[in-house]
């Protein structure tokens, strides 16, 4: 193994956060990029020098779920490797929409021949008895009725033809933008720091379908029994090995069972059984005082007192006096949309980190694997196997799955030599950024593999236990997909201005990475319980012109410019759609949702089909079952404006306000077509 290349501390390259304003790091991410990046163990930034031939599979499976929009496949045979060149078959229809031009437009834009229309936004109620929105005059009680703040991950269940229920995250929240003179949380009126909070979290609303299109609208009459807001007040009830454990109890919850709420619910996934797992992402901005300990600052916990300061109205975010209450977020929840009586979950057996979120598919013996990227720069990708195999229709059943199996983290190890990794760009002689990866066990719900770390410990300080074993650190994994069409798995990998070009490896081959790239897995055998895989880089993003951008290949002359790719869906016929978080900081031009063909001649033919308004992330994305509809949530419109002076006045013309948009083709073709 080549020696690893030791961490330096280093002024930032190429802009804070890679691109993002300083708004958003203040709030987003409570300016993690401004800090050393927490992980400063010695793990790799090179991979072992591979010289085995790749052990690649000729055949891929097809893969039930994962959509969660009900079962795809059987399936579609795709060989992994020989289908490259230029008479590579293409196996499905590929995109053919006019692209949307990058612009600067205040405004959501589609591709000609589609329409698109609001849903729900910041402050609609939610709650059939909520008020109606009131900027001037915000309260908790009102928020906690109403559709929160930022909208990020988008879950759609569908309830017969024309009936579905929307989940949406709402990771965080801008309060100059939500409140007039707002200067800061030390200031704050008491209950501007309650409204906030209460605009986190997430919310289930009932949506109709128009007409038998492909457009929905917000169900705004009757009983909407299933309409739910969860709030940082919802209790959850903590599951798995680590619930009860001390590391998690606290004075208001002596057991370590029961936590109030969820923060910074990033992206997530839908499982077989019709629940939502949601990532609780940057939840270390919340909390003041931080012990000044190892544990803390491994997650990013500092012991100053600014920010947001809701320790004013809620003393449990004050972890000097309750220093175990940072030890409750973390995690992956699951909430039931279908019920509105459930309490949500904190599920532990898969991990405490900053989670961007989960997303599952079965084992070859039908078990259930959850994909989860640790979004910082420097951390790593994990994965949940279940002991439990999935049951169809046992829903008590299924909801014990992610409560016991194994906790993995990914090694990942380049098949080109070391010194052809630059850090450019420049593809090694063999053509590709690939190599083999593992899946190192770090615990099952019975055993931990790490020295020193008990099971729970494992569990709570996921990633000081990852530091031990020797996993590769990578440039901010993101949302994970697999593949409905084939099983290959993908991870959208934002971006690590901080990587020094000698800390380029060939999973993060650019240093500083400021563009972002998406990595695609496959796993040994087609099996996602595999404890081995292959790994290849399909796209490296940036300005097409850009001698260091690669789309599998696939002339550039004829693709659009990417940056900073962040959420992943997958349509039907197995074509990648990818949002992203930071082009106008890194490509000038709004956020946006792009597609790419994966699979075939057609791979890496990377088009746009949407933008989103001034400095906000596209979010979302959902492609509907029937493809007649995506599901778009552009966050933080405006974001480096104030409620006086605004920078966006997305959807309604005077203030900019996050919300949940569908998008359909007028004449009812599937989206994407
Ligand atoms: Fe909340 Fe990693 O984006
Ligand atoms: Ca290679
Ligand atoms: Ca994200
Ligand atoms: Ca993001």
């Amino acid at each position: 193994m080549p020696e690893s290349v030791p961490r330096r501390l280093l002024p930032l390259i190429g802009g804070v956060g890679g691109g993002r304003s300083a708004k958003t790091c203040l709030y987003r991410c409570g300016n993690a990029c401004f800090h050393p990046a927490p992980n400063q163990s010695d793990n790799t930034y090179f991979g072992d020098v591979f010289q085995g031939v790749l052990s690649r599979r000729a055949a891929l499976k097809g893969v039930a779920v994962a959509t969660g929009a009900g079962a795809v496949g059987p399936a579609a045979l795709s060989p992994a490797a020989a289908d490259r060149g230029p008479d590579r078959p293409h196996p499905a229809p590929r995109p053919t929409f006019e692209n949307v031009l990058p612009n600067n437009r205040d405004e959501v834009s589609v591709p000609k021949g589609y329409d698109h229309h609001v849903i729900v936004g910041w402050g609609d109620p939610v709650l059939p008895d909520a008020p109606e929105f009131d900027f001037e005059n915000q309260t908790a009680g009102a928020q906690a009725r109403q559709f929160g703040y930022n909208c990020d991950y988008v879950g759609f269940f569908t309830l017969g033809d024309d009936r579905g229920l929307l989940w949406v995250n709402h990771e965080y929240t801008n309060e100059e933008l939500m409140f007039a003179g707002y200067t800061g949380g030390a200031d704050a009126d008491p209950e501007w720091l309650r409204v906030a909070m209460a605009a986190h979290g997430g919310s289930v609303v009932e949506l109709e379908r128009v007409d038998g299109t492909g457009q929905w609208r917000l169900v705004t009459e009757g009983e909407r029994p299933f309409n739910r807001r969860i709030t940082p007040q919802t209790p959850f009830r903590i599951t798995g090995p680590a619930a009860g454990h001390e590391l998690l109890r606290t004075e208001a919850d002596p057991e370590g069972r029961r936590v109030l709420g969820t923060l910074n619910n990033c992206a997530g996934g839908m499982t077989p059984w019709g629940t939502v797992l949601s990532g609780e992402e940057n939840f270390h901005q919340y909390f003041v005082g931080a012990p000044a300990t190892e544990s803390y600052a491994r997650y990013g916990l500092s012991s100053g007192y600014t920010g947001r300061r809701w320790d004013r109205v809620d003393e449990r975010f004050d972890l000097a006096k309750h220093p175990n209450e940072a030890h409750r977020f973390g995690y992956i929840v699951e909430i039931d949309p279908h019920d509105p009586e459930s309490t949500p979950l904190k599920r532990t057996m898969l991990g405490r980190f900053k989670h961007e979120g989960a997303n599952v598919d079965l084992t070859e013996d039908g078990r259930v694997a959850a994909y989860m990227g640790d979004d910082e720069r420097f951390d790593y990708i994990y994965k949940f196997v279940s002991a439990k195999k999935y049951v169809e229709g046992s829903r008590k059943h299924n909801m014990t799955l992610l409560d016991s199996g194994t906790l993995y983290v990914a090694r990942l190890e380049g098949d080109s030599p070391a010194e052809e990794i630059d850090g450019t760009g420049t593809l090694p002689l063999d053509g590709e950024f690939d190599g083999t990866g593992e899946w190192i066990p770090l615990c099952t719900d019975t055993e931990s593999f790490v020295p020193g770390f008990s099971v729970a410990e494992v569990l709570v300080h996921t990633r000081l236990a990852a530091d031990k074993v020797g996993p590769t650190k990578m440039d901010r994994p993101e949302d994970f997909e697999p593949s409905p069409v084939t099983g290959k798995v993908y991870c959208a990998l934002t971006n690590n201005s901080a990587r020094e070009p000698g800390q380029a490896d060939e999973p993060n081959p650019r240093g500083p990475n400021k563009f972002g790239h998406v990595l695609e897995i496959v796993e040994d055998g087609a099996d996602s319980a595999a404890t081995t895989f292959t790994w290849t880089v399909p796209l490296v993003c940036g300005d097409p012109e850009d001698e260091s951008t690669y789309y599998s290949g696939y002339d550039k002359s004829k693709v659009m410019a990417i940056s900073a790719p962040d959420n992943l869906a997958f349509d039907k016929q197995g074509n990648l759609w990818i949002s992203t978080d930071g082009q106008p900081g890194t490509l000038g031009t709004n956020d946006a949702l792009h597609v790419m063909p994966v699979e075939g001649r057609f791979r890496g033919e990377l088009r746009t089909f949407a933008t989103v308004p001034i400095e906000a992330e596209t979010c979302g994305p959902l492609i509907t079952e029937d493809q007649k509809t995506v599901f778009l949530a552009p966050q933080h419109p405006g974001e480096n404006g104030t409620a006086e002076e605004p920078t966006s006045v997305w959807p309604d013309g005077a203030f900019p306000r996050p919300s949940v948009v569908c998008v359909w083709h007028t004449d009812g073709r599937d989206v994407g077509d």
